[in-house]
């Protein structure tokens, strides 16, 4: 019988912009199951309720040591009756009987499959559920028709379901670097995304490119992808054109949250064995998914601070911005709506400050 005076009780500010989360997380059971439940909510067009979760999992992410009761969390912001709830569940028997039920439900098992499938969203699978299609066998027979995309999504199923490693993201960042430089010198790439926070692993590798004159980065995403495409290190690409309208004495207001950065969307075709030939039947490549992002200089504070993440990280730092600084942040620039006037900078540093936080590196942005 522990006195509850002697119980640890946690104290956490409510945005993740103001904590320091590391990869170090000493309630994973936790937040492996409230990501669980985020997810599902997301996959099912829940977005409020997955926020919800997502906020939870990461208040528990930030504290210092194992939850050992409820009692512990007392006071704590964004944990909702929901929540814990299901803390509550796991806490005192061992696991969650809404998380179990989730993970073993047919639909969720289905939507799963089908969203891993790069190209595919949730409403895609929705549709395809409802046509009876639960599994990758199913698609395949029923004669649906895919675009390029889920069918390159279909192809290297596999290859895209395994984590990326620390290593594959830096042999794949010289490749880049490489074919940028080729076709731009003095152009410069940053990995970005979670592997720039530190993570070991990745479902992806993201890199921000741009040149420290502005304007000459113009153009450079198509020449980037012709030169990897000649040298055969890609099984697909989508480039989407940078549609961010300048105003005269600046970016334009962005009307979203969606960047309009050039970038690409690629699977790249990754050499994994120089040796000798492999047995038949045995190749020595795999498919990794690689973006990038093509960033004028004057806007790269802003977008390598956008591309960091995590993505819970990144949205209560618009959160915070809106809602107790009266500006408005996106990846493109920062606006101040009280002086009616876009805030340049040069660093991510320069953002916090003008956003009136303690610099986070990135390392504990891992909200
Ligand atoms: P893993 O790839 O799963 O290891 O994690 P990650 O954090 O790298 O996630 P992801 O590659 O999906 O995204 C990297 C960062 O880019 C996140 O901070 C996202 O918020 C951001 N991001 C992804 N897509 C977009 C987009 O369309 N617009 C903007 N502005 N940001 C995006
Ligand atoms: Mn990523
Ligand atoms: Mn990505």
């Amino acid at each position: 019988q522990i006195d509850e005076a002697e119980v640890v009780a946690f104290s956490v500010p409510s945005y993740a912009c103001l904590r320091r989360t590391t990869l170090d997380n000493h309630n994973p059971v936790l937040t492996d199951a409230l990501s669980l439940l985020a997810e599902n909510a997301e996959l099912s067009d829940e977005d409020g309720r997955g926020v919800a979760f997502r906020r939870a999992a990461a208040v528990l992410k930030a504290l210092p040591e194992p939850v050992t009761g409820v009692t512990q969390l007392r006071g704590l912001p964004c944990l909702g009756g929901h929540s814990l709830r299901v803390i509550r569940d796991i806490l005192e028997n061992g696991a969650s009987s809404e998380v179990e039920f989730t993970k073993q439900s047919e639909r969720f098992k289905a939507l799963k499959v089908l969203t891993d499938i790069f190209g595919v969203g949730a409403k895609t699978a929705e549709r395809w559920i409802r046509d009876g299609i639960h599994s990758l066998h199913q698609l395949q027979e029923s004669g649906q028709t895919l675009n390029r995309a889920q069918q390159a999504g279909l192809e290297h199923y596999d290859d895209l379901k395994q984590p990326v490693t620390k290593a594959e993201a830096d042999a794949i960042g010289e490749i880049v670097e490489e074919a940028v430089v080729s076709v731009l010198p003095g152009a410069q790439i940053t990995l970005i995304g979670g592997f720039r926070r530190g993570k070991l692993t990745g479902h992806d590798v993201d890199f921000l490119i741009t040149h420290p004159e502005e304007g000459r980065e113009v153009g450079l995403m198509p020449k980037v992808v012709s030169w990897l495409e000649s040298q055969g290190f890609l099984l697909y690409q989508k480039t989407t054109r940078n549609s961010y309208l300048e105003a005269k004495d600046g970016p334009a207001r962005p009307a979203s949250n969606m960047d309009r950065f050039e970038r690409c969307f690629s699977i790249f075709k990754l050499v994994t064995d120089e040796g000798p030939k492999p047995a038949s039947g045995h190749r020595r490549w795999r498919a990794v998914r690689v973006d990038l992002v093509v960033s004028p200089i004057s806007q790269f504070a802003f977008a390598l601070l956008g591309w960091t993440g995590s993505k819970l990280f990144e949205r209560e730092l618009r959160r915070w911005a809106g809602h107790e600084k009266a500006m408005s942040l996106s990846s493109h620039a920062l606006y101040d709506n009280k002086q009616g006037r876009y805030l340049k900078a040069t660093s991510e540093e320069e953002i916090f400050t003008y956003l009136g936080l303690e610099y986070i590196p990135p390392s504990e942005r891992n909200a």
